[in-house]
Parts: C-alpha cells; structure tokens; sequence
C-alpha cells in the first residue's frame, strides 16, 4: 500500500511537468522513482493546497529559506504556507516544517496558522513539529532511504506518535529515529552543516599550510582521518564547498548568533576560509602563468557545486570562471550535466565543449574542478596532443601525481 503523498507547489509549469512525468532537477534515480510511484497511484500533484488539506494527516513544508540581504534565512515563504494551512485546515494535522529555518520558526509557524483559526473563528487543532531534512544532492534517494538518523522535534505525545508511525516503514533495520524540543531539532540541522562546513576549511587552512611546508595534505588526511574519534569522511581539502546549504546555512548561524548578542568566531573564520580557497585554483593559474592569462586558453572540467549533481548555487567554477574572464582568459568548459544550468546563469562567456578532450583544444592548462567520475582516468595521450601546454591543476586531488609526471605533465594540486 505505502503511504499516499500529495506534492504542492504555487508554479503550475512545475506541477503540470511533473504530472507528465517531467522532474525539474537532476537527481540519480528519482525519474524512476517518481513513474513508479504515480504508476501505483500513491504520488500526485496539485497546485491546490486547500483541496488537499481536506485528507492528510501531515503536512510536511519544504520550501525555499533564500539568505536575505544580511544572510539571515528569509521566511517569508514559510510562513506564506504556514497561512495558508491556517485559512484551510479542517481536521488534526501535523505540519512539519522541512524547510532549513533559524531557532524560533516553529513557533512563529504555529501562531501563524492560530491567528488564520482565529479570523476564521473556529478551532481546529493542531501540532507543529521540526524535521530537518540532511540528504545530500546526489545521494538523494538514497539518503532518504536509508538514513543515518531523523531528527523530528515535537512539542506533544500525539505528533510524536503519528511522526513514529510515518517513519516506521525506514526504520525496520535500525531505529534511528530522534524526538528532540523543537528548538533543538531546529538547530541540529545548522550545527550538522557548520560542523561539516568547519571541517571541510580547517582542511582547506591544512592544506595551504601543508605546501609552504612541504607536507602532502592527502597523507595528512589518511592520518588524522583513522583516529575514530576525527573519522575519515568530509575531511578533503578542494577548491572550497558550495551548494545550496553549506555556505547558507553558515552564514545563517552567524546571522542567528549576532541577533541574539553572540558571536560565532569559528563559523566566522570557515566562511573567510572557503571564500579565500575558491579562488585557489585561479591564483595557481596565475602564478604558473606569472601573472599573465591574457589571451591565454584554458580547459575546465566540472561546473556543479559537486558531482551527480546540476546544481550551480555558490559552485567554485563560478567565481573561477569570472576571474579568468576578467583577466583576459577564455574558458573552454566541459560538464556531464550542468552545462546547461551554467549557460542560464551565465550565458556564452565560455565555450561549452561536447565532451571533455575537446575543452583541451589550445588550451594552456587544464583546471579540474568538480571531480565527475569520468574524469578520473583521462587518457592523457589525447589531452597532451591537444593542448598548449601540459599543464593540470587539480581542485579535487583527483590525480596521482606521479602518473601524471610520468605522462609528461606538470601537476599542481590542492596541500
Ligand atoms: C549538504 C549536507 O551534506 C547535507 O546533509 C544537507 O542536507 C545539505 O547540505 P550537499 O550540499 O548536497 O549536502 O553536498 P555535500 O556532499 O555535503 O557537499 C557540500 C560541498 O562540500 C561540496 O561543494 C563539496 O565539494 C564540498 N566538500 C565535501 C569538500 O570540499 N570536501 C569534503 O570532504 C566534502
């Protein structure tokens, strides 16, 4: 049977695509997903959120929470949706904030859809609850499926029963399910990226350091990593983190922070950090080039924020691609997926390529930045025949460095 789902949205070009089947992201697997589920009746799409709030008992809200002009999370969506459900809302319903909102949100949640009950003169009750959603793009499905836990934070026995109820059918293997206040399930999702956000910087900050000493940041990692206590994953050094949570939920902590008197030094000093380290592949560009790209042709590989994924928001190749461009370079760019994405944003400043040898063609150096599987094992035959210059300089750490010496090479990489 599974359970029924009704997916909202206010965009009638969205909800009519996604009833004929087309999705309006690029996540692994979810097209099938989503045939599979319509097929069987349990999925469907409705511009109208008052026609189905007549026969649900949750209500889970996921909408955007944009940084406003100082980098606190905007809520105006949220409580546009909180309204709405207080004009419509006829039974006992659950509604569950998704969406990435600062401590506080709950509440101003709950009075929303109260002052609607109020106008309208009639008492229906109802819970609020917090679930913060920490699946990463790419591995979407997969972290859904399977989590490492869900957090929900409730305020009553009955939201609490009903959230278990819903949840039951992913933890049958491990109960991995976890009430909190909802202030503290609030929080848990900004502590959970600015704890990864901070160790992905504290690398980046290693890894400079390592090449003025002369250590290799990758040894360093394995080293620190297989202390249990550190643990091995998110500690690569790169051309910093983006996507759509990371450097907005960071800066939203600290927004957080200063509204109630305190500062944040550490989230303060990973947001410098991440902003110095995207532009680190364009400072090794000029430093191999003595200052000067003027005219010069150079080959990128990857444009997503991170592989798997289309998405463009706060990627590195962004700000890399300005500055090339405003340096006097061309950029001939290669991505299996973004491509597009990176034509909306920023329209034919560079050269699109189809595939990744022909971004090579005259091209003086080879900046590798969204480490896509396929790029991991160039022929470097091909790349030497077409380019300028053999020169790769590799924001992921992808390469090894003595194959790619051995093929006649020169190498920069991050530490
Ligand atoms: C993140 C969180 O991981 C997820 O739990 C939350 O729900 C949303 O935010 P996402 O933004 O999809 O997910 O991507 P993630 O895989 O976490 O990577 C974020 C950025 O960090 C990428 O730019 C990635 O390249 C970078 N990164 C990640 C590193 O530079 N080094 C690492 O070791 C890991």
């Amino acid at each position: 049977m599974g359970i029924s789902v009704t997916c909202v949205d206010v965009d009638e070009r969205k909800i009519e695509n996604l009833k004929n089947g087309i999705i309006p992201i690029y996540e692994p697997g979810l097209e099938e997903m989503v045939h599979k589920n319509v097929k069987a009746g349990r999925l469907k799409f409705s511009t109208n959120l008052a026609e189905v709030l007549d026969d649900v008992e949750v209500v889970f809200s996921a909408v955007g929470t944009p940084p406003d002009e100082d980098g606190s999370a905007d809520l105006k969506y949220v409580l546009a949706v909180a309204k709405n459900i207080g004009e419509n809302i006829k039974k006992y319903t659950v509604v569950v904030t998704k969406s990435t909102v600062p401590v506080g949100t709950a509440k101003k949640v709950k009075a929303t859809i109260q002052a609607e009950l109020d106008k309208r003169g009639e008492q229906v009750e109802f819970d609020v609850a917090s679930n913060p959603e920490f699946l990463k793009e790419g591995a979407a499905i997969k972290d859904f499926m399977s989590p490492d836990r869900v957090v929900v934070g409730v305020e009553s026995d009955k939201a609490r029963r009903r959230m278990a109820r819903l949840y039951k059918p992913f933890m049958l293997v491990n109960d991995r399910l976890i009430f909190t206040d909802i202030p503290s399930a609030e929080m848990i999702k900004y502590a959970a990226n600015s704890m990864l956000a901070t160790r992905i910087s504290f690398m980046n900050d290693i890894a400079n350091l390592c090449e003025l000493v002369g250590a290799d940041v990758n040894m360093v990692r394995k080293g620190i990593g297989t202390d249990t206590r550190i643990g091995k994953k998110f500690l690569y050094a790169g051309c910093g983190y983006g996507g759509s949570c990371f450097p907005k939920d960071v800066k939203a902590l600290i927004k957080t922070a200063q509204k109630v008197g305190y500062e944040m030094e550490v989230l303060q000093a990973v947001e410098s950090v991440n902003e110095k380290q995207k532009s680190v592949l364009f400072n090794k560009l000029m430093n191999r080039f003595n200052g000067d790209i003027k005219g010069k042709t150079v080959a990128m590989w990857g444009l997503a924020f991170k592989p798997e994924t289309d998405d463009m928001r706060e990627a590195p190749a962004l700000v890399l691609i300005n500055k090339i461009i405003r340096a006097g370079g061309f950029v001939r760019v290669y991505d299996p997926i973004a491509m597009p994405e990176c034509q909306r944003r920023i329209g034919d400043k560079v050269t699109y390529c189809k595939d990744m040898y022909e971004t090579a063609i005259d091209a003086e150096a080879l900046l590798l930045v969204t480490e896509w599987k396929e790029f991991r094992m160039p022929s470097y035959p091909v790349l030497a025949k077409a380019m300028v210059n053999k020169v790769i300089i590799d924001g992921r750490n992808i390469y090894d460095a003595k194959e790619v010496a051995e093929n006649g090479f020169e190498y920069y990489k991050i530490g």
